[in-house]
């Protein structure tokens, strides 16, 4: 196994991903634990993470002194890099000039790291590396028993190695996707340098996960807020996995779930996985809460406060609970940590299972490693259904930020119809293969739902003339989302294809009465958002 040592980068978790890619058991913990840990740990080999400090900065940290002395390969990367340097007898000095993005390195020395990979070759015949790089100092000396492995224009040394030692090091970031051999290098790094075989997979993360959970909460009782979504379902099911009975789900429905939504979650845990699921319906409390309230944001802080309220009397209710679980992944770990340094609250985010700060719980949180394709694998090697565990992405207020305007049950029970045939027709349309700008999903599409990132109907409380058969209506419009996106941070609007569009539209005209008009929103993010509020 490897033992990634975090001096507390933004990236540290894509390390500890592509080690899992490529197959070998890694875990991350902070560079501060104690040489008596690293030299029990049994590490095949040590990577050390990047930083936001600066190795010249007086009491900036340092990787404990053992790492150097076990005997196992080392990788430092990009801080990692310099505090090795620092730490070895090297020196580093403050760049005056700080490199950010996509920088050419030359490969060098033909080491066991980077000998034979490359990006292209330059006409001298010199192997070069596209990569991503971020850091302000530089290593200025190299250690003694160092050798030159890489170097850019404005950086002669970006990377090193001692051979002997099996001591390597990188400038710039191989966990990132922009280096575009950072696989392979982390690769090269894990197999060929320390040794590991690619044996370590899902299932062997299910059992790991499930011992975890055992040793962290003993014969303790822990309660879980389902919503339906990907990251508490699998958390549950990894959960109960792990103590069965000892967990109990509290289940939400504030009236602005997807339609049959309820029925599902109840049947998937409470039926087939035998989960202990409490449903509260608390529809007419949210509604009530709700009425005549129509700005955007207060309504998420309604929807958000009444569902800690109701979660807080539900579980008030069981008195043995010591532990709250919560299907935080690390995408979540990442935004909560940059919250309130810059960055601009655009909407106020929230996601089912705020803490009850006044209930004294423990927190349980099995995800907080995991990117979301992974916690999607865990999913499906837990037995949950594949539909389910590859659902687009639902908001935390539901239908409450697709309803604009005041939410009213009458058009939460209009909206959902809507958007299930909506749902329903781009399940059954094929994709065939449309050029798609900026989208590139993994898997190849094969229909035109997992063709999209997100798709969904809108309830827009405004009324527009019609005609029906001989008569004339006055009934309200929903428009259709439909986006792609890699993060969600930015966003291309689908290019549907019209005919689906057309039958979608029949469809809700002809079978959801009380809506005669339905429309298309063709604005990408930005400007827009993917929510309509
Ligand atoms: P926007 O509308 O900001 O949405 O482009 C980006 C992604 O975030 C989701 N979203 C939310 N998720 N609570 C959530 O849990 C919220 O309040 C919320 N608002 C937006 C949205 O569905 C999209 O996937």
């Amino acid at each position: 196994k490897i033992l990634i040592l975090d001096f507390g980068s933004q990236v540290t978790q894509l390390i500890a991903r592509r080690v899992r890619d490529a197959g070998v058991f890694s875990e991350v913990y902070p560079y501060d634990v104690s040489d008596e840990f690293i030299r029990n740990y049994g590490a095949a080999g040590v990577i050390l993470s990047g930083s936001h400090n600066s190795t010249l900065e007086g009491d900036s940290p340092r990787a404990p002194q053992s790492v150097f002395e076990l005997g196992v390969p080392v990788l430092g990367i990009c801080y990692g890099m310099q505090t090795m340097a620092a730490q070895l007898g090297g020196k580093v000095e403050n760049g005056k000039v700080r490199e950010f993005g996509y920088a050419e390195v030359r490969a060098r020395g033909h080491t066991a790291l980077l000998n034979g990979i490359n990006d292209f070759v330059t006409h001298e015949g010199h192997g070069m590396l596209k990569v991503w790089m971020s850091h302000g100092d530089k290593v200025l000396d190299m250690p003694p028993g160092f050798k030159l492995m890489a170097s850019t224009d404005s950086c002669p040394i970006a990377g090193m190695a001692d051979e002997e030692r099996k001591f390597y090091a990188v400038q710039w970031h191989p966990e990132v996707t922009h280096t575009v051999q950072g696989k392979a290098m982390l690769g090269r790094f894990v197999h060929e340098i320390c040794g590991c075989k690619s044996d370590w997979n899902m299932p062997d993360y299910i059992s790991e996960a499930v011992e975890k959970i055992r040793a962290q909460v003993g014969t303790d009782e822990v309660i879980l807020g389902l919503s339906g979504g990907v990251d508490s379902s699998v958390a549950a099911a990894l959960i109960h996995r792990a103590i069965g009975d000892q967990l109990t789900c509290v289940f939400v429905d504030h009236g602005l779930l997807r339609l049959n939504e309820g029925e599902m979650v109840m049947d998937m845990f409470a039926k087939n996985l035998g989960v202990k699921v409490i449903r509260v319906d608390a529809v007419d409390q949210f509604m009530g809460k709700l009425a005549g309230v129509t700005d955007p944001e207060a309504k998420r802080k309604i929807i958000g406060a009444e569902f800690v309220e109701v979660f807080n009397a539900e579980s008030g209710k069981l008195t043995n609970a010591k532990w709250l679980a919560q299907g935080t992944i690390y995408p979540d770990v990442i935004e909560s940590a940059g919250k309130g340094k810059k960055g601009q609250t655009i909407k106020s985010h929230h996601n089912v299972g705020g803490l009850p700060e006044d209930m004294k719980l423990k927190l349980l949180e099995p995800l907080r490693e995991l990117f979301k394709d992974e916690v999607r694998k865990l999913g499906v090697a837990l037995g949950l259904p594949y539909e389910m565990v590859y659902r687009h992405p639902f908001p935390g207020p539901g239908l409450g930020v697709r309803i604009l305007g005041e939410v009213k049950k009458e058009y939460a029970d209009l909206l959902r119809r809507a958007d299930a045939i909506f749902i329903e027709e781009l399940r059954n349309t094929p994709y065939e293969a449309a050029i798609v700008p900026g989208f590139d999903q993994d898997a190849a599409p094969r229909n035109w739902y997992e063709a999209t990132s997100q798709a969904f109907a809108v309830f827009l409380p405004v009324k527009s003339v019609g005609v029906m058969g001989d008569g004339r209506t006055y009934d309200y419009v929903v428009a259709l989302r439909a986006v792609q996106t890699q993060d969600f941070m930015t966003a291309h609007w689908a290019h549907l294809p019209h005919e689906l569009l057309g039958k979608v539209s029949n469809r809700i005209i002809n079978e959801v009465r009380g809506l005669n008009r339905v429309v298309y929103d063709i604005s990408g993010k930005p400007p827009a958002t993917i929510e309509w509020e």
